[in-house]
C-alpha cells in the first residue's frame, strides 16, 4: 500500500513520521506482536502524534490513518486477501492497533484543544481595571427638578399633593374665587378662553378656561371633605403672555391650610420655613408686602433679600429684595364656596411660581428656552437622573455641586 501525500502545509514532517511508524509497524504485524501498546512502532507514532501542534493538522493525519481511505482502513481491507488462519491473527492485531491509534490521537487532541482554549484566553483578557466608555445619560429638567424639591419640603412639613384638570370650568378658575364675572380681576389674567361647547347646534352655559392659576384646586379640595385641610397643588397654568420671563404656559404650585385657629402666622412661619429650605441657607431675610388678590384677604406679596449685581442675583443678602410669591388669609366667601364654614375654620393659601423659583436658583436667565426642548440646554442645566431630592439626602445634589 502506499503513503497518501497530504497537503498539510507545515505538518508534511510530522505526519511523515506518523505514517513512516505505521508502516513500520505494518510490516511488523504480519508477525504476532503480542503487546502493541509497548511496542517501539507505537512509541514512536505516539512521539510523532505529540509534536503535532495544532488540531487542525491533528485531525488530517486522524482522516489520512483512520478515515475511509486512511492507512489503517486499508489495512483492514486488504485482510480478505489473507488466509483464515492469518486473517484471525492479523485481524486481532489491527484492532488492537486501531484502537491504540485511536487512544493516542484523541490524547494529543484533548491536550490541543486545551492549550488552544488557554491561549484564548490570554489574548481575550477583559481588562477589568479599563474605565467605562461614557454612557449618553438622560437629564432631569429642572422644572421637574424643582417640583420634586418643593414636594419633599412640604411633604415633611405635613402636607399632601392634590390635583386638578388643566381645562378647568370658569367657576373654578374664577367665580368660585371670589372673581364674579365682570369683576375686574379677571382682566389681570390673560385667560385662554375655551370655545364654548355646543350640544346640538345650542350653545352651552357653561364656559370652560385652560386655568390660569393652581387656585382652583383649593375648591376642588375643599369640596371634596371638611378641614384640616393641608395640601400643596403644583402642576401647569396658563395665560396669554410671552416674554423672557413669561411663557404661555408655565408651573405654580399652590398651597392651602385650613383648620380651626389658623392664623397669619403660621402662614409666615410656613412660607419662611419654606424659602429657607428651598435655596438651603439657613438664614434668609424676608418681608411681606400687603397686596391684593380676590380669594385672599389680607393678601400679602412675600419678597426675600438678595444682592444683586449686573451679572447675578445672590439669594440671602444684601439691600434688594426679590417678590416670590403671593399669598394670603383664605377669604370667608372662597371658603363658603368649598362648603366650608367660616365661623368655624380659617386658613392660609398661596401661590408660587416654580419656572420662576427654578430660574432664581439655578441662574437661568430666559424662562422661554425651558420650554424649547433644546438637548444641550438640558445638558447644561438638567440633573443626574439618580440625583433624588430628599430632606435628608440633600435637596439638589447636595447643594448643586454636581450638577
Ligand atoms: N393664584 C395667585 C396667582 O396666580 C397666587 C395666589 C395663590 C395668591 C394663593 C394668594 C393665595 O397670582
Amino acid at each position: 500500500m502506499e503513503n497518501k501525500k497530504l497537503d498539510i502545509t507545515g505538518n508534511e514532517e510530522n505526519l511523515d513520521k506518523a505514517l513512516r511508524a505505521l508502516e513500520v509497524y505494518r510490516e511488523s504485524a504480519k508477525k504476532v506482536v503480542e503487546n502493541i501498546y509497548n511496542s517501539p512502532e507505537i512509541k514512536a507514532f505516539q512521539k510523532a502524534i505529540q509534536a503535532i501542534r495544532d488540531s487542525k493538522s491533528l485531525e488530517d493525519i486522524r482522516v489520512s490513518v483512520l478515515g475511509k481511505k486512511g492507512t489503517i482502513t486499508e489495512m483492514m481491507k486488504n485482510l480478505g486477501s489473507l488466509s483464515v488462519e492469518e486473517k484471525k491473527e492479523m485481524g486481532k492485531n489491527l484492532n488492537i492497533l486501531k484502537s491504540e491509534v485511536e487512544k493516542v490521537l484523541e490524547e494529543q487532541k484533548s491536550v490541543l484543544e486545551e492549550s488552544e482554549l488557554d491561549a484564548k484566553l490570554i489574548e481575550e483578557r477583559i481588562d477589568v481595571t479599563l474605565p467605562v466608555r461614557p454612557e449618553n445619560q438622560g437629564r432631569i429638567h429642572p422644572v421637574s427638578k424643582i417640583y420634586e424639591e418643593v414636594v419633599a419640603i412640604f411633604g415633611q412639613m405635613g402636607f399632601s399633593v392634590a390635583e386638578g384638570p388643566d381645562i378647568e370650568e370658569d367657576f373654578y378658575n374664577f367665580t368660585a374665587l371670589n372673581i364674579p364675572a365682570n369683576h375686574p380681576a379677571r382682566q389681570m389674567h390673560d385667560t385662554f378662553y375655551l370655545p364654548k361647547e355646543k350640544d346640538g347646534g345650542k350653545e352651552i352655559d357653561d364656559s370652560y378656561v385652560i386655568r390660569t392659576h393652581t387656585s382652583p384646586v383649593q375648591i376642588r379640595t375643599m369640596e371634596k371633605g371638611q378641614p384640616p385641610i393641608r395640601i400643596i397643588a403644583p402642576g401647569r397654568t396658563y395665560r396669554s403672555d410671552y416674554d423672557a420671563t413669561h411663557t404661555p404656559m408655565f408651573h405654580q404650585v399652590e398651597g392651602l391650610v385650613i383648620d380651626k385657629n389658623i392664623t397669619m402666622a403660621h402662614l409666615k412661619g410656613c412660607l419662611y420655613d419654606f424659602v429657607k429650605a428651598f435655596f438651603e441657607l439657613d438664614e434668609i431675610p424676608v418681608r411681606y408686602r400687603p397686596s391684593f388678590f380676590p380669594f385672599t384677604e389680607p393678601s400679602a406679596e412675600m419678597d426675600i433679600g438678595c444682592l444683586k449685581t449686573k451679572n447675578e442675583i445672590k439669594i440671602g443678602g444684601g439691600d434688594d429684595w426679590l417678590e416670590i410669591l403671593g399669598c394670603g388669609m383664605v377669604h370667608p366667601n372662597v371658603l363658603r364656596a368649598g362648603g366650608i364654614d367660616p365661623d368655624e375654620y380659617q386658613g392660609f393659601a398661596f401661590g408660587v411660581g416654580m419656572d420662576r423659583l427654578a430660574m432664581l436658583k439655578y441662574g437661568i436667565p430666559d424662562l422661554r428656552t425651558f420650554f424649547e426642548s433644546d438637548v444641550r440646554w438640558l445638558k447644561n442645566y438638567g440633573f443626574a437622573p439618580l440625583d433624588e431630592s430628599s430632606m435628608t439626602g440633600g435637596l439638589s445634589n447636595n447643594g448643586g455641586i454636581t450638577r
